[in-house]
């Protein structure tokens, strides 16, 4: 039973048009209360020092929602980036993105980049707002810059490694996930961090998203440290073991 805190966690926050349906409210209000959880998490996250934090807030799948939906949920996700300044400040949270930023609406690119640079200097908890964000279409965008770079040209391509492509992803500082969780109930990832997620430890919740407080956060934690994490070794015990 390990005592780490994981470095990153990544979050798939589902479940916000069960939990309104549930009690006859719409899928706005759902969201909306999604949102308040986010805060809440981001809270209780930087509480407890995780150093990066990443929250699933809208897919490049989620445009097929109806054109109100996905209106509102761009309209919650400006009010985050714009209204929590102080809060970000006093908790020295810095603001990241990770997705395809150009198919964004110009009023939520710009209150990306002005979030990002005025909490560009914060050294505490970072949070990515994975935003238009799917790990399949980061990976094409990671080599479209890789051959845009001019660094490989088809003729390097055998000699194409990992790291030439993970250096070419939206934040290719921050290391990879190791805990991704997901609420509501569903085995699935989504398209979420495909490739930096290859060895996070999964973790899913039955609670619906607008339900989650940062005690979910410290259970999810304390499954994650009774995970033996093996990245495709063996057990220490077995290692030990004479084959
Ligand atoms: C999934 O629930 C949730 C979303 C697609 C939107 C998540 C957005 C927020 C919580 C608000 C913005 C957050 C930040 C941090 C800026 P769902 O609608 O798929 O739920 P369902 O599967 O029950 O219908």
């Amino acid at each position: 039973m390990g005592t780490e805190i994981p470095v990153h966690v990544g979050i798939i926050m589902d479940g916000n048009g069960r939990w309104a349906q549930m009690r006859g409210r719409t899928r706005s209000q759902g969201h909306l209360e999604g949102l308040k959880a986010a805060k809440r998490i981001v809270k209780a996250a930087s509480d407890m020092g995780i150093r990066y934090l990443t929250l699933y807030a809208f897919s490049t799948e989620n445009w097929k929602r109806t054109a109100d939906e996905v209106g509102f949920i761009m309209g919650l996700i400006k009010q985050y980036l714009r209204g929590e300044l102080d809060f970000y400040r006093e908790n020295r949270i810095r603001i990241r993105h990770a997705g395809d930023a150009a198919g964004l609406p110009l009023d939520i690119q710009a209150e990306l980049l002005s979030a990002a640079a005025d909490t560009a200097a914060f050294e505490g908890t970072q949070v990515i707002l994975a935003i238009n964000y799917g790990g399949r279409d980061e990976i094409v965008r990671a080599l479209r810059r890789l051959a845009a770079s001019g660094r490989m040209t088809g003729a390097d391509m055998p000699a194409l490694t990992e790291r030439d492509i993970a250096a070419c992803l939206d934040n290719p500082d921050v290391p990879d996930p190791d805990l991704i969780i997901r609420s509501a109930g569903e085995y699935r990832t989504s398209n979420f961090l495909l490739w930096e997620g290859a060895y996070a430890e999964l973790c899913v919740s039955p609670k619906f998203w607008p339900d989650w407080t940062g005690d979910d956060l410290a259970a999810a934690l304390s499954v994650f440290q009774g995970r033996d994490r093996r990245f495709g070794g063996i057990p220490a015990v077995a290692a030990a073991v004479k084959s």
